[in-house]
């Protein structure tokens, strides 16, 4: 099974960069793939796009949010999902942990961009994790099968769906759970879909300091079809050394 790597850019990065980073994966047939997504922001994705067809590149392009609006409007600042999908964007970050910590973004406002991007033929990467301190009184796997159960609302159809863990105490930090730590929560998104979404295909991703260092055993445990990588994804050799493996 080929493994999907994901970058998450978050609000790094400027126009020399994307140029620089683009043409030096477009180059190279390790990152030249479909399975490599590169999650950039918003104001540079329509480049971006452009460098991919000037070159004829495979990697694909991912945006870091999507609004909860579908309708053409007076929204002011927001950018939906058709927009994306016409700059051809493939894939969309939704519910990660600094959305929902920084812009208080949780129930219907994630089930809304679940919709929008699943009916404008977007992929949604849906991301869970839970804060230390419930990873410390021990209430994690309940806290994130809560999390999981926003899957169960969603009205548009759909067979096939990312689903990234990161734990919250690992983003950024440089501290990765334990391997059977990982292993145990992917096998409960795959015992939550499998149960609740028998006709769904999904794809497990573990991100939270992801590096060349850890990435190896990361991609090697049982049922971890990729990772999102933020911070690591920044540095075009240690993202393409993340991709080789
Ligand atoms: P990190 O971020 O790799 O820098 O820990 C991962 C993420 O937030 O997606």
């Amino acid at each position: 099974m080929n493994k999907l790597i994901v970058a998450n850019w978050k609000m790094n990065g400027d126009l020399a960069k994307i140029n620089q980073d683009l043409s030096i994966y477009s180059q190279n047939s390790i990152t030249n793939s479909p399975d490599v997504v590169l999650s950039l922001p918003n104001v540079f994705l329509s480049t971006a796009q452009s460098i991919i067809k000037n070159n004829n590149s495979q990697f694909k392009l991912s945006a870091q949010d999507v609004s909860q609006f579908s309708a053409f409007g007076a929204y002011t600042g927001e950018v939906n999902a058709s927009m994306l999908n016409e700059v051809g964007v493939e894939y969309v970050i939704i519910g990660h942990s600094e959305r929902r910590m920084y812009l208080g973004e949780s129930g219907s406002v994630l089930l809304n961009k679940l919709e929008n991007s699943l009916n404008s033929g977007l992929k949604p990467i849906f991301c869970i994790g839970e804060q230390l301190e419930i990873r410390q009184n021990n209430t994690y796997l309940q806290f994130l099968s809560e999390q999981l159960e926003l899957l169960l609302q969603i009205k548009a159809p759909f067979n096939e769906l990312v689903i990234a863990y990161e734990p919250i105490w690992s983003i950024g930090t440089g501290i990765v759970p334990k391997m059977e730590d990982i292993t145990e929560v992917i096998n409960l998104i795959s015992a939550f879909v499998q149960t609740y979404l028998p006709h769904v295909k999904i794809t497990a991703l573990y991100g939270g300091s992801v590096s060349d260092k850890n990435a190896h055993d990361i991609l090697n445990l049982n049922g971890v079809g990729g990772v999102l990588v933020g911070g690591a994804s920044l540095n075009t050799d240690n993202f393409t050394t993340i991709c080789s493996i």
